[in-house]
């Protein structure tokens, strides 16, 4: 399959793409260009068809018979707390949701913006925004009342849903709030957010009652309730955008990621189908959150597409105890898992007592994501986990690629622990040196991909310069992913990590120039340099070089309150784990900061910091050596 995938990819992708509903075929399977000198970058799949995602999610497997069918197995942050919801009921409140939307004015092509706990109601509002052409741009509940006002007013979302407030474990919440003061911060920097849709979640749970703003707040199962029950699909464009979401890069602010109808629909579907390797009847449970790409096409759209059964989790791993996942997996009898190694790395500090206190048996396939799993993490969940039966697929991808692109097939690929492995189909991944010389054999440099695939990001939001600076200006030609790896005998990748200033924190994404202008926003401090280092949980840290404005105290107190700082400016998963004081970065002479002694410097590798004779002032490398904090 992979050989034609590549070799004569119309007769590979049309018999797959049939399977869907196209209300309007296709002219052109698949046009596009790499290469900035021959024109601007562009990827178009299936164009020329009209479509809809959601009604391939939801109407097409209701008219199908398959109306009955679980298609999300809700589970609360409280073990009490179980719901199940079918593939019937979902797009009865769909079609609701998209009548509320309408009447709120949002029209084919308005933005939609989405800060929302782990709970149906997101599903139910992104499913209605696809079904009326509305991007949807999903914010992760974690990002702060700062960073959630950014990506508003960059994607100018005049509607936003949002919740209450969630519990995770004993921690609430307090969604409300932090999305009152975003649209207040959107409002005096001259964007208004009209309409905000409130899902009733914590409820009377919550440490006091939701605030709600006349005129602009309401209810979502109020006007879910009042609203008209049908809503046909609005057929789209093929390669009109279906969402976006904000990522971090190397420099700059987040950009937002687009995807389309079309194509990412049949590359979600696909890879989720082979990757899991699913069967109808199975179930499937990712541990993902929606406000990431892994819960977009690993939750959402992939499952759904398939009409699959899916786990849904509101909770933590740890609450009320580290048992948490196995005890979902014996429950809805598991049959495919869905983590990140640090999820794995951390719930393996407890021991195998707790994965021996339940029937893991029914698990199939074992899929980890977002960053390299080290093969201790992976043997023990292959071993203890997956009682050494299970098939574990490591999934190499990326926000900008909608779904899996180096990943083994289970049952298929002999798995190594560590690597990745062979590419999905489609995917022609190539090894460059720093010249863009394409390396063959047993090589390692800079991981790219020589041809388009379905679920290719087609730009970035509002700057198609952005995507093809970012993406496709460093080797002309490709798709550069910004990692690097290294290729063994076997023809195997194993991804060596990010070749660019971007760091990757429990599997979060993030660049340090937007931690960095965090960090200056503070009036402390006169510069900062950010770097990521070893983290034996979170895979990277964070090790933030801060130089304060004179006369500033340096101590614990300030350090607490930078840590806060970043919190307030990003969000709680991006607190440094380290804030090094000092006077001095080591700068080239014309200024430029040099980020690999940094880098040395945080690792305790002082030993081959290489030459530091350009510096500026060599002096400063000491007195960061001496300065560095120690160790916890
Ligand atoms: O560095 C790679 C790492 O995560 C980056 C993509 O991050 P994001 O867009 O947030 O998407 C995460 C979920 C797909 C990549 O550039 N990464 C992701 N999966 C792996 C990985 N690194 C190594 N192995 C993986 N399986």
């Amino acid at each position: 399959m992979y050989e034609q995938s590549i070799n004569d990819p119309v007769p590979f992708w049309t018999p797959i793409a049939k399977q869907f509903h196209w209300e309007e075929p296709w002219t052109t399977l698949h046009a596009s260009n790499f290469d900035r000198n021959a024109g601007p970058v562009s990827i178009k799949w299936f164009d020329g068809a009209k479509t809809n995602i959601c009604y391939n999610c939801l109407d097409r497997h209701v008219l199908n018979g398959h109306g009955d069918r679980v298609a999300f197995f809700w589970f609360g942050n409280e073990p009490a707390d179980a719901r199940t919801v079918t593939y019937s009921q979902m797009l009865e409140r769909v079609q609701r949701f998209a009548n509320v939307l309408k009447a709120l004015g949002i029209k084919k092509g308005d933005t939609v913006a989405i800060y929302m706990p782990m709970i149906v109601d997101l599903v139910v509002a992104m499913l209605a925004c696809a079904r009326i052409g509305a991007p949807h741009s999903i914010i992760f509940g974690g990002f702060s009342a700062e960073a959630l006002s950014e990506r508003i007013m960059d994607a100018r979302s005049s509607v936003l849903v949002t919740a209450d407030g969630a519990f995770r474990g004993t921690k609430f919440i307090d969604l409300k709030s932090i999305a009152d003061t975003a649209m207040e911060k959107c409002k005096t920097r001259g964007f208004e957010v009209t309409h905000c849709v409130v899902s009733l979640n914590s409820g009377d749970k919550a440490p006091h009652s939701v605030n709600m703003v006349q005129g602009r707040d309401q209810f979502f199962h109020e006007l879910e309730a009042t609203a008209e029950l049908e809503c046909p699909a609005l057929w789209v464009d093929a390669e009109d955008i279906l969402f976006l979401l904000y990522t971090s890069g190397s420099t700059g602010r987040p950009k937002g990621v687009v995807h389309t109808h079309g194509g990412y629909m049949v590359w979600t579907a696909t890879t989720f189908k082979y990757t899991f390797d699913y069967h109808p009847s199975d179930v499937y449970f990712c541990t993902a959150d929606i406000g990431w790409i892994t819960g977009h096409s690993y939750i959402a759209y992939g499952p759904l597409l398939n009409c699959a059964t899916s786990v849904m989790f509101e909770g933590i791993p740890t609450y009320p105890e580290a048992d948490r996942y196995w005890a979902i997996v014996e429950k809805y009898k598991v049959n495919s898992f869905y983590t990140a190694p640090t999820a794995i790395r951390s719930l393996q500090r407890f021991g195998e007592e707790m994965p021996k206190r339940h029937d893991l048996s029914s698990l199939r396939v074992l899929g980890s994501v977002g960053e390299p799993i080290n093969p201790e993490a992976w043997i023990w969940y292959h071993d203890v986990i997956g009682n050494k039966r299970a098939s574990v697929v490591d999934t190499y991808w990326q926000t900008e690629t909608g779904g899996h692109v180096i990943t083994p097939l289970p049952g298929c690929t002999p798995m190594k622990p560590g690597s990745a492995s062979l590419p999905m189909f489609g995917i022609v991944p190539a090894i460059l040196d720093k010249a863009g010389e394409e390396l063959s054999g047993k090589a390692e440099g800079y991981l790219v991909i020589k041809q388009s695939w379905p679920g290719q990001m087609r730009t970035v939001f509002g700057n198609h310069e952005r995507f093809e600076l970012t993406y496709f200006s460093q080797f002309s030609g490709a798709y550069c992913t910004g990692d690097g790896a290294h290729r063994d005998e076997h023809g195997y990748s194993w991804i060596t990590g990010r070749t660019d200033d971007v760091i990757t924190v429990s599997g979060h994404r993030m660049g340090t120039a937007e931690l960095e202008s965090a960090m200056t926003t503070h009036p402390d401090v006169a510069e900062s340099a950010i770097v990521g280092v070893p983290h034996e949980i979170k895979g990277e840290g964070i090790h933030a070089y801060v130089i304060t404005n004179p006369g500033v105290e340096t101590d614990v107190s300030k350090e607490k309150e930078l840590k806060m700082h970043i919190r307030q400016e990003i969000g709680a998963f991006a607190t440094p784990d380290v804030i090094h004081f000092t006077s001095g970065l080591p700068k080239t002479r014309s200024g430029k900061i040099m980020r690999r002694i940094l880098r040395k410097i945080a690792h305790y590798e002082e030993d081959s910091l290489g030459d530091i004779s350009t510096l500026a002032d060599p002096s400063v490398v000491q007195e960061l050596i001496d300065s560095r904090p120690k160790l916890q």
